[in-house]
């Protein structure tokens, strides 16, 4: 059994697809969990009850995100045939909402399938990143590698996508951030948001090279606020980031909203988090805040309001 956390962007998602730096932190009250048995049955059951899925490996359609990690780990281990077993997938986290869910579930279960086989060497982060990445190219285009990154390091991290091997690096937190994670209940693909994203800076690449600049000088001056200990900072910078978020037309009037809403009723800056078009908003609250904040975002219709502190 592993399990594997969701994930939450603070700043620079969309411009770290074009290697410009970005800060994601791992969301730990939500999980994937996957368990894998051996079986009685001939072949590899896949079951994902949340999806009400219940299948045989072999039959599994092309594009099928289970099959896909399976596929990756049998080639990593270079095993011509995989032992008969059961694979039981769950997850805490919303699907299409911003919060790594896809990432989450192939983490655990390349951790869980690793331990199973007992090849835990690739049961390290950085295995399971690298794998997770693998099955994220197949289901998003172009991922970046924050998303796989941070589920399988399970830290905050300040990333910038390279050539030969991104640029990750921890970074201190000087005085804790309080957020509250709020879903829209909008659900959206992180593909059609990338693609979107990709097609415009094509037609347009100086506006949206120099939205890309701006976004990343933000996520630099966030990460030195963090580390400094200036709360005061950051939630201008939050502000400032998702007003470049909505120039790539990545916003949604339901993120506006609460985004609009959390700012008026108390929160030092707020901000769409994720691919965006739906999916979740973050805002940065003083824990006395925390509360009429969070009744705020639920009374403009937020479907789920969570708090996690960055300590
Ligand atoms: C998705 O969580 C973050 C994006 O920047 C895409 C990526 O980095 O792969 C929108």
């Amino acid at each position: 059994m592993a399990t594997a956390p969701g994930k939450i962007i603070l700043f620079g998602e969309h411009a770290v697809v074009y290697g410009r730096p970005a800060i994601a932190i791992p969301l730990t009250q939500l999980r994937a969990t996957a368990v894998v048995a051996s079986a009685t049955q001939p072949g590899i059951r896949l079951i994902a009850p949340d999806l009400g899925q219940d299948m045989l490996l072999s039959d599994a359609p092309p594009d099928d995100p289970l099959a896909a990690v399976i596929r990756q780990v049998q080639t990593a281990v270079n095993l011509p045939t995989l032992p008969d077993m059961t694979i039981t997938v769950s997850s805490q986290i919303p699907v299409a909402s911003g919060l790594g869910s896809g990432a989450a579930i192939t983490a655990a279960v390349v951790r869980a399938l690793a331990e199973f086989l007992g090849v835990s060497h690739l049961a390290t982060p950085e295995w399971v990143s690298t794998l997770t990445y693998e099955v994220e190219k197949i289901h998003h285009g172009t991922p970046s590698g924050i998303d796989n990154t941070v589920v399988a390091y399970e830290m905050p991290v300040y990333f910038i996508r390279q050539q030969r091997q991104n640029h990750i690096e921890p970074f201190t937190v000087a005085r804790p951030l309080h957020l509250l994670v709020a879903d829209t209940g909008v659900r959206s693909s992180t593909k059609i948001a990338v693609g979107d994203v990709r097609r415009q800076w094509q037609e347009n690449p100086v506006k949206f090279e120099a939205l890309f600049d701006g976004c990343g000088r933000i996520t630099q001056a966030a990460r030195a606020a963090i580390e400094t200990g200036d709360v005061a900072a950051l939630g201008p910078l939050m502000v400032e980031n998702h007003a470049l978020l909505q120039e790539m037309t990545v916003s949604s009037p339901e993120l506006d909203r609460l985004v609009t809403t959390a700012i008026a009723a108390g929160a030092s800056g707020a901000k769409l988090s994720g691919a965006g078009r739906g999916g979740n908003m973050i805002a940065l609250v003083t824990p006395e805040m925390e509360t009429v904040v969070h009744a705020a975002l639920l009374a403009a219709g937020a479907k789920r309001v969570l708090i996690t502190t960055l300590a």
